[in-house]
């Protein structure tokens, strides 16, 4: 059976805000940022896309805190639910593409449950942004047949990286949320087969005016991760195509 949403229930759109740089905004998203009651948004979106908000717009940080705690998943889920039944129209802002390491999916569902008509709006994603960024593909038809793209967030009770299937040729790896593990993924790569030498890339804050690029290879990756003090956010890239940027000195 089938039940329509009551008129008087507002929408929730999952939106994706791009890497960064405003400009990299789908015009869909500009439109529903700049018609919405309520925009609720993550750390990773640019000030300049919040600017696109009505005057009258409520802005809600569903960010890192203070004290930096990431505001609980079942707690966003709440909120856009009771904003929804106020019947605003809410913008879930989130960082990149909702649907690629973005928990979009658990926020759909969530609202789904409730009742709450979801839309989703694309955006690109951190992969996407940062190797335009600097200035490579992520596939090439000589080089790389496949882009993977990997979470090197670790889970409450561990997980499974298919390191051997990772480490097959012809592929391009983007590592989100792997700084922390950039010496784990150097060791585990290069022990399961890929060369030392395969370039690498770490960019942080792509598409921004501050964005920080390291063009290296696997071997050196950890001591030059260091040496450059980058910080998260940032992507690790692993792959052929990183040598097509024009920072490459290999
Ligand atoms: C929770 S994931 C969200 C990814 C996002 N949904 C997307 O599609 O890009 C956050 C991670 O994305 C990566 N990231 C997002 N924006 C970035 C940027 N502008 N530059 C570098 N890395 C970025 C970082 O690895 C960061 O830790």
């Amino acid at each position: 059976m089938k039940t329509a949403t009551p008129a008087s229930i507002g929408k929730v759109w999952l939106v994706g805000a791009g890497p960064g740089d405003a400009d990299l905004l789908t015009l869909k998203a500009a439109r529903l940022v700049g018609e919405a009651d309520v925009v609720v948004y993550d750390n990773l979106v640019g000030g300049d896309v919040l600017k696109l908000a009505r005057p009258d717009c409520q802005l809600i940080y569903a960010g890192k805190k203070a004290a930096n705690h990431t505001l609980p998943q079942p707690e966003i889920n709440d909120l856009l639910i009771d904003l929804a039944r106020l019947g605003k129209t809410v913008v879930r802002l989130k960082g990149g593409d909702p649907f690629i390491f973005g928990r979009g999916g658990e926020e759909m569902a969530a609202l789904r449950a409730a009742g709450i008509e979801v839309g989703v709006v694309p955006g690109v994603t951190a992969a996407a942004g940062c190797a335009a960024a600097a200035g490579f593909p992520l596939t090439h038809r000589h080089h790389a047949q496949s882009a993977v793209f990997v979470t090197g967030h670790r889970q409450h009770g561990g997980e499974i990286i298919d390191w051997p299937a990772l480490s097959r040729t012809g592929q391009t790896l983007v590592f989100y949320m792997g700084i922390a593990r950039a010496p784990e993924i150097a060791t585990e790569l290069i022990a399961h087969g890929v060369p030392g030498d395969m370039p690498a890339a770490v960019i942080r804050h792509g598409t921004l005016p501050d964005q920080q690029i390291l063009i290296t290879t696997l071997a050196a990756l950890t001591p030059d991760l260091a040496t450059s003090g980058i910080r998260p956010p940032a992507l690790i890239i692993v792959g052929r195509t990183v040598a097509l940027s024009p920072l490459w000195e290999g």
